[in-house]
């Protein structure tokens, strides 16, 4: 993967290493003169290559939620050169007021998560494997942190999210023994998390499927940073912003995600929505998108091989009507 970066973006070592690379190019097809819009702009590993299909004439515009993309990006603009913007913000929002201010685009990539630099970086909290003060936040400057929720949500909101974004199992034990740690002291750190979970679930449970507080990390995660939401208000802003032709391409990671992008793609790829006992068509409604995938996109053995985090990385591509 790291090779087919174009030698000028190599990335350092600890950056992201971008999925579904030339999936993604293909799909999106971008051709010199088009504006390509990158709304989760990390380290620029996709936007690199992108834009080099532009050959020098385009734009770029990168959106990302975290100041700290900022570096990559004007990296990113000094080594490629191309005409590029940054908008820091939640992409609903951002592709929103592009939208609304008549900004188009021939193609808008999603690629959903977090990226290795928040990941690995221990003081933005993200990692269960090593002890840091408990955050998540993407953005930083945003109200709710991991600790917020963790210290002050009711022991059936904790269970909820758990179980919801994290499919956990324990969630109602987990919950519970939050509520009652927390009352001899609050929650400061990931570490203290992750013992009252290995504590809340059952021994034999502690050692399959992955680290046991995952599933409740990842849970969190979702929830701090309103992914869904931010998801599902996004792709019909970025639906709006796309020209006739463009397309627009979503990576996913988890079933939740990807269950919105499928289900958003189906409902704007149909034609006619009038109930099936109807004799002819009354509603005259026409399908907004043409579906490019017809089954999501994976990443191959070797790929998952270099970069185990793309081992659950899901690709849909539409393109407007
Ligand atoms: C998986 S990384 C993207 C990596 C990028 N494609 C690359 O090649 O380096 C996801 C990025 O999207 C950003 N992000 C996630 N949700 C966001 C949202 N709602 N609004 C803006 N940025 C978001 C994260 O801060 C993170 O930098």
């Amino acid at each position: 993967m790291r090779r087919m970066l174009p030698n000028v973006l190599q990335p350092n070592e600890t950056d992201h290493v971008p999925v579904l690379v030339e999936e993604v190019r293909e799909l999106l097809a971008l051709t010199p003169g088009e504006t390509f819009v990158d709304a989760t702009f990390g380290a620029g590993g996709h936007s690199s290559m992108l834009a080099a299909d532009l050959r020098g004439k385009g734009k770029v515009i990168a959106i990302d939620r975290d100041p700290s993309v900022r570096d990559y990006f004007e990296r990113f603009r000094r080594r490629t050169g191309v005409q590029a913007r940054f908008l820091r913000g939640d992409f609903s929002i951002v592709l929103e007021q592009l939208a609304a201010n008549g900004v188009r685009a021939d193609a808008i990539l999603l690629d959903l998560g977090v990226s290795s630099m928040q990941l690995d970086r221990p003081e933005r909290g993200f990692s269960y494997a090593v002890d840091a003060p408990l955050d998540m936040r993407m953005d930083p400057s945003s109200d709710v942190s991991a600790r917020t929720l963790v210290n002050e949500d009711g022991e059936r909101e904790l269970e909820q999210i758990f179980r919801r974004y994290g499919e956990e199992r324990f969630a109602r034990q987990i919950a519970r023994a939050i509520v009652r740690r927390r009352r001899e002291r609050p929650f400061e750190r990931t570490g203290d998390l992750v013992e009252t979970i290995k504590a809340a679930i059952p021994a034999p449970a502690r050692f399959g499927d992955g680290h046991p507080a995952k599933r409740v990390f990842q849970a969190l995660r979702i929830a701090v940073n309103d992914e869904l939401a931010a998801l599902g208000d996004a792709l019909p802003a970025a639906l709006e912003m796309l020209r006739p032709g463009g397309r627009l391409a979503v990576i996913s990671f988890h079933s939740l995600e990807d269950r919105i992008v499928k289900t958003f793609f189906r409902e704007q790829a149909r034609g006619c929505v009038c109930p099936p006992d109807f004799p002819v068509c009354v509603c005259g409604h026409e399908p907004t998108l043409r579906i490019l995938t017809s089954r999501p996109l994976r990443p191959a053995l070797q790929e998952v091989a270099a970069n185990p985090r793309a081992a659950s990385a899901k690709l849909r591509a539409a393109q407007k009507v």
